[in-house]
């Protein structure tokens, strides 16, 4: 018998306020046709003055339960991806399981910036392979708006706020790649980059939440290269290729890497999930967002092979391989 990690519920939630590219034409020198032609991106949600990562994360993980037909009680480990917490600490997950007035639960936070869903899913996916957890809910929510220098053009129009939940639990498999729940994944780690994509503030640092600063075009090449290879070494490592995709579910930052990434893969555009249209670059929210978003528009179906990749500042990559 083997124990397989396997989606139970997902949900997601954005705030309120849409922000659309032509409200930074007064404010910036630059239009909303360079950052569609550029990015893909057409509009964001942007949190309310006042709305925390973790009131996003809770509302998000209210839809996941709900869609999983679960009571809060019944999650024993909370996992949440951010780089934007309300607080240096508590972490957020905490913050969630007292939100959702949960208290058997272990919780923690997981920072990898833009992959941390990809980094948090397959934590989670050990804790069920090893015994440690049997329901795990796992949430990607950001602020990216609290950390931008809204006079950085580069960077400040790419971002959005939003998050999104999927509950993991543990049941019987084969052992085979015919199983449902994650097959198989793939992270690494490049410290060499931190140059590249970074906050200029911390607490050991200057103290402060700081900025994020981006050298944009070097992101995207290292992208572009990395993901396509992390997402083939996951399929290899679960005995599959690229043929037997449903979806790739990607980071959602740019549609151009979003399909330079595909290409490479040889796998269609057909088969991508895309959001990034609506909410821009959500960070570690982007992944659940896309993945609950894909299911209500009736892309994702029960046995779909799903391939999700990610990559974010550290830099930071990496890709599961799961059975819908
Ligand atoms: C940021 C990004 C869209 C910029 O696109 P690009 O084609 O690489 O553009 P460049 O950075 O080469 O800049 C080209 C020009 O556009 C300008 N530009 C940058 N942002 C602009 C904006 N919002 N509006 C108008 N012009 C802009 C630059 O200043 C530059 O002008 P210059 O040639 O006069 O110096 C692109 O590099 C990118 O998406 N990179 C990956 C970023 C990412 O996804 N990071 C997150 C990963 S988790």
């Amino acid at each position: 018998m083997t124990i397989r990690a396997v989606v139970r519920g997902v949900g997601h939630y954005l705030p309120a306020r849409v922000v659309e590219n032509a409200e930074f034409e007064g404010k910036l020198d630059t239009t909303d046709e360079w950052i569609r032609s550029r990015t893909g991106i057409e509009r964001r949600h942007f949190a309310a003055e006042g709305e925390t990562t973790s009131q996003l994360a809770i509302k998000a993980a209210e839809a996941a339960l709900a869609d999983a037909g679960l009571n809060a009680g019944d999650i024993d480990a909370i996992v949440v991806a951010t780089s934007t917490p309300d607080f240096t600490f508590p972490s957020v997950a905490t913050m969630v399981q007292a939100g959702l007035g949960n208290t058997n639960a272990f919780a923690f936070d997981v920072q990898a910036v833009c992959a941390g869903f990809v980094f948090a899913l397959a934590n989670a996916n050990g804790m069920i392979l090893s015994g440690q957890a049997k329901r795990v809910l796992v949430i990607g929510a950001e602020t990216f708006s609290r950390i931008m220098d809204w006079a950085d053009r580069g960077t400040c129009v790419l971002f959005g706020d939003g998050a999104g939940a999927l509950i993991v639990e543990a049941a019987e498999g084969t052992g085979t790649a015919a199983d449902r729940g994650i097959l198989a994944s793939d992270l690494h780690s490049d410290g060499r980059y931190r140059e590249l994509l970074y906050v200029d503030g911390g607490v050991s640092t200057n103290g402060r939440s700081g900025h994020l600063r981006m050298q944009g075009n070097a992101v995207f090449k290292h992208a572009v290269q990395k993901l396509a290879e992390t997402a083939h070494t996951a399929l290899e490592k679960a005995g599959l290729t690229p043929d037997d995709v449903s979806w790739i579910v990607p980071h959602q930052a740019n549609l151009r890497i979003i399909t330079a990434t595909a290409e490479r893969m040889q796998v269609p555009m057909e088969r991508v999930v895309v959001t990034v249209a609506d909410h821009g670059n959500t960070s570690a929210a982007s992944i659940p967002l896309a993945l609950s978003t894909a299911r209500a528009r009736g892309q994702i179906k029960a046995g779909d092979l799903i391939v999700t990749e990610a990559i974010g500042g550290g830099l930071a990559w990496g890709s599961v391989v799961l059975r819908w």
